[in-house]
This record gives C-alpha cells, sequence and structure tokens, in this order.
C-alpha cells in the first residue's frame, strides 16, 4: 500500500514539474510557444481590401503560404475594427497556430491580441502597430513586422520643403483616425516642415485612406483654401482622389501645386512620371516572406526582435519609370 502511494506521489511530482516547466517557458518572455511542425494553420486578419496596396499585401501573404504549403485563414474586415476583432476571435475558435493581424486602428484591437496571448496563440502584428503603452512586443505579442512611419513622414516633409523652397500652403489628406500610419505619418511630417517657417498646414482632414474619399475631401478642403500650393496625402489612394477633385478646380498638379505621398502604387508613379505628383516615398506591402520566416524562427525558439524594419525605397522624377511596370 505504501509502495503504491509513494509510485502515486512521484507520478504526482512530475506531472507537477512538467507542468511547471511549461508554465516557466511561457512566463520568460509571457508569450505563446508555437510547436514546430511541417506544416501550420495560420491566420491573416486584414483590415480592408478598398486599395491597390492591401490587395497587394493580401497576395503576397497568399502566395507565400503556398509555397511554404501552409493553410492560411484569411479574413477581410471590410474597413470595421469591431469586424476585425471578431476574425480574430473565429481564428482562435478555430485554433490556428498562429495569427498575422494587421490592426486597422491602434487602441480597438488590443483586447484581440491579449484574447489571442490568453488562448496560447501567438500573434504577429503586420504593417500597423496597436497602442505599445498598453500591450507590448515580445511580452503580449512576438514582434511588429513594418515600416517606419514615422520616417516616412519624415521625408516626405523633407522633399516638400526642398521642392518649394521652404515656402508652402498645405492640404494634408490623413489616414483613417486612430490607425499608427494616419498618426505617424502626421507627426514625421509636422516634426520636418516646422524646421521652415514658411510651411504652413492650411487644412488637415482623414480620407480614410480611400481613393474616392480623398477626392470628396480634397474638394471640400480646397473650396475652403483656395491658396492651397501643396498637398500632403497619407497614401497615395488619397493623392490620386486629390489629382482628380484639383482638376475638376482647374488646378493643375505638377505645375500650380505641389503634391507628395506614400506608397509606391503603380498609379502615384505614373502620376511621377505623368508630372502630376511630384515624390512618393515607398510603402512596401510585400510581406508575405518576411512573415512566415518570422513565424518559422519563432516556432524554432529563436528570440525574435521586437521590431522587424521593412525598409522604404523613395520615388521622383529619376526613377519612377523604371519601377512602374514592376509596381501593383
Ligand atoms: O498601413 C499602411 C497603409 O494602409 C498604406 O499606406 C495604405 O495604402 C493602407 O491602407
Amino acid at each position: 500500500m505504501l509502495k503504491l502511494d509513494r509510485r502515486a506521489l512521484t507520478m504526482g511530482l512530475m506531472l507537477m514539474a512538467t507542468a511547471m516547466a511549461g508554465t516557466a517557458a511561457m512566463a520568460a518572455d509571457g508569450l505563446p510557444p508555437m510547436k514546430q511542425k511541417d506544416s501550420y494553420k495560420v491566420g491573416f486578419a486584414q483590415t480592408e481590401s478598398n486599395n491597390p496596396w492591401r490587395i497587394a499585401q493580401t497576395e503576397s501573404m497568399q502566395s507565400e503560404a503556398k509555397k511554404q504549403g501552409w493553410q492560411l485563414v484569411y479574413t477581410d474586415a471590410a474597413g470595421s475594427a469591431a469586424k476585425q476583432v471578431a476574425d480574430v476571435d473565429s481564428m482562435i475558435a478555430q485554433g490556428v497556430d498562429l495569427i498575422f493581424l494587421a490592426p486597422r486602428e491602434e487602441k480597438p484591437l488590443i483586447p484581440a491580441v491579449m484574447k489571442a496571448k490568453r488562448a496560447g496563440i501567438p500573434v504577429i502584428l503586420l504593417d500597423r502597430r496597436v497602442d505599445d503603452s498598453v500591450a507590448k512586443a515580445g511580452r503580449d505579442y512576438v514582434t511588429f513586422i513594418g515600416s517606419d512611419f514615422i520616417d516616412q513622414g519624415r521625408r516626405a516633409g523633407e522633399w516638400l520643403v526642398k521642392s518649394t523652397g521652404g515656402n508652402a500652403k498645405i492640404i494634408e489628406l490623413q489616414g483613417t483616425v486612430g490607425s499608427s500610419p494616419a498618426n505617424d505619418r502626421h507627426k514625421g511630417f509636422a516634426d520636418a516642415i516646422a524646421k521652415a517657417p514658411g510651411m504652413q498646414i492650411v487644412a488637415a482632414q482623414s480620407g480614410d485612406f480611400a481613393r474616392d474619399k480623398g477626392r470628396q475631401v480634397m474638394e471640400t478642403l480646397l473650396q475652403a483654401h483656395p491658396e492651397a500650393t501643396a498637398v500632403y496625402a497619407h497614401n497615395d489612394e488619397m493623392a490620386m482622389g486629390a489629382l482628380a477633385a484639383l482638376e475638376a478646380a482647374g488646378r493643375k498638379p505638377g505645375q500650380d501645386i505641389t503634391v507628395v505621398s506614400i506608397d509606391g502604387t503603380r498609379d502615384a508613379l505614373q502620376a511621377i512620371v505623368d508630372g502630376k505628383i511630384g515624390a512618393v516615398v515607398e510603402s512596401n506591402p510585400r510581406f508575405g516572406p518576411n512573415a512566415f520566416e518570422t513565424a518559422k524562427r519563432y516556432a524554432a525558439g529563436e528570440k525574435i526582435d521586437t521590431w522587424i524594419k521593412v525598409p522604404d525605397n523613395f520615388y521622383d522624377k529619376s526613377n519612377a519609370a523604371q519601377s512602374v511596370s514592376s509596381a501593383y
């Protein structure tokens, strides 16, 4: 009887030790582990599909999943942060091995990140951040893979200062309210033009990163500010919308008003070639290879940097023509 009890005790202690080892592995960095397997089922929660940048990003993720032989559970939040939270919920319920999340806005997606963590599913943020005073890379999610949006805004601002001789009345078409690219692209640009006292933002409003919204907002702001001599658009789609509004109002973009934007879409590069947009700071949407490689390294137990920075090119009339055909 005593012998049996001892064996049971030993077994119990061994089970406890195993469980504690598992807890310790999680507690070391607080992140859920990812088992090494030949193939995975991973989620990609996309924010919307209303512009060429998003479509290029989705294609890159889908083609890399295919190349790796992994199953990709893809969702499109159609521009709704609430739907994106529900999309992540459904991925958790489906028991995916990891979630790639492109969070539409900085704050509303935090609960989704935390819920995945509690469910033991690692999250990698792609292209946009969540508020890092609440959820932290390396503790609540594995890493952020994406561009330096502040730097993109800075580069656009510095180019505009140079090309206008430090004198411009600027209309700023901002991205989605509460999103990290809108916040950071504004900040970087504002910091850059603050060094030139002749640079003034006369009006700023969100066009939600969308072409038609950008056109409508530009139309309204131009009526209120016909003195504008420059447009800074947080993405190319809004810049294309702005070109339409400017031309409809009889303005001549590239001649009587200078336009600068961010992304690197085919339409925007062609507009540089046509002399209508002055410059575009690239924001590279082709995340697939980097995202899947990072997930594999994480599963292998490698320490992952909290920010995997995506390098971005710069386009103006000196190099746009040669990049049009390979753009998206
Ligand atoms: O988060 C990146 C931005 O989101 C891109 O600049 C924009 O086109 C997209 O919708």
